[in-house]
């Protein structure tokens, strides 16, 4: 079995959890030795991983989490990084489309992208915004960059996967974007045609870095104090909770085409 998995934002917070997750449900996944009289060579797993941020150094600390957590079990994880600052149009479309340029679809039986990354933008109130230069950027990180990578992904899909490619599944996750939403009703014609399986994911209040900004940045007090009793009381989201619930979530299968999935709609 090859699993290749591509993870924007995935140097720390969720997308961290997401790789984690991945791994560890891939490993549970793995049917036992004795199962069937299969041998461990049959049962071998290669996780292709193609990781995102905006620095290859800021990727360091999932890298080393996937060899220290993940070294001796019979599961095969490789780690490629890649340096893109999603707020630069320009440079994430030659980017991103290097980044594919190796890949070969028909190799893998599931191809996942998670499209996660994202940034807070500036927390004032509209009248008191000043530093318009950030806020485009900030959009084109959490709006743009999510359009024009969905679109590059998808047109590679399209010139490998025609023919169709049997064995292959096609998975894209958009974690809480409005150009995810938009992307996600255009790939659902696709998806019910070619094997494709495409998902909005809202994954709850997460205690990670964006959340302390949250925390810290927040003008309007009500707001503020909402967050810091989030926190208090331990009422924020562990992100490895809501990654291993999306990961399952993949593995089994178990959603609509084009769906919108929150954290908190089903138990598990
Ligand atoms: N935390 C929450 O409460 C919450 C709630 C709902 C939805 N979400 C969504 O969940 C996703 C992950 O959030 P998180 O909580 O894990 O946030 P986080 O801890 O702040 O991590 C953000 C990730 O995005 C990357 N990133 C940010 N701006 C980037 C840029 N311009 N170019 C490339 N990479 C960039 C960061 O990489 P660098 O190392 O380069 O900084 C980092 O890996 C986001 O889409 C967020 O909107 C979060």
């Amino acid at each position: 079995m090859k699993i290749l998995a591509l993870v924007t934002g995935a140097s720390r917070g969720f997308g961290y959890s997401i790789v984690d997750q991945l791994i560890k449900e891939t490993t549970n996944r793995l049917p036992n030795d004795d199962d069937d009289g299969a041998s461990s060579d049959q049962n071998s797993i290669v996780i292709d991983l193609y990781l995102y941020a905006r620095s290859l150094g800021n990727l360091e600390s999932t890298e080393k989490m996937v060899r220290e957590q993940f070294n001796n079990k019979s599961i095969n994880v490789l780690v490629n990084k890649f340096a893109i600052d999603f707020c630069d149009i320009q440079d994430t479309e030659i980017a991103f489309r290097n980044s594919l340029i190796n890949i070969e679809f028909k190799d893998y039986q599931k191809v996942i992208f998670f499209n996660n990354h994202g940034a807070l933008s500036i927390l004032k109130r509209v009248d008191s915004l000043s530093n318009f230069k950030q806020i485009s950027n900030d959009i084109h990180s959490n709006l743009t960059s999510f359009v024009v990578t969905n679109s590059i992904f998808m047109e590679k899909i399209k010139e490998q996967n025609n023919p169709i490619l049997p064995n292959t599944s096609f998975f894209l996750i958009n974690v809480s974007s409005l150009a995810a939403i938009k992307a996600y009703d255009a790939w659902s014609i696709y998806c019910s045609a070619k094997a494709g399986y495409a998902l909005n994911y809202a994954p709850g209040p997460m205690d990670t870095d964006m959340q302390a900004e949250i925390r810290a940045n927040t003008v309007d007090q009500e707001s503020k104090r909402h967050w810091v009793d989030m926190k208090d009381s331990g009422k924020l989201v562990c992100p490895f909770d809501s990654a291993s619930k999306l990961v399952r979530l993949i593995f089994d299968n178990n959603f609509e085409s084009a769906a919108h999935i929150d954290y908190y709609d089903q138990e598990w």
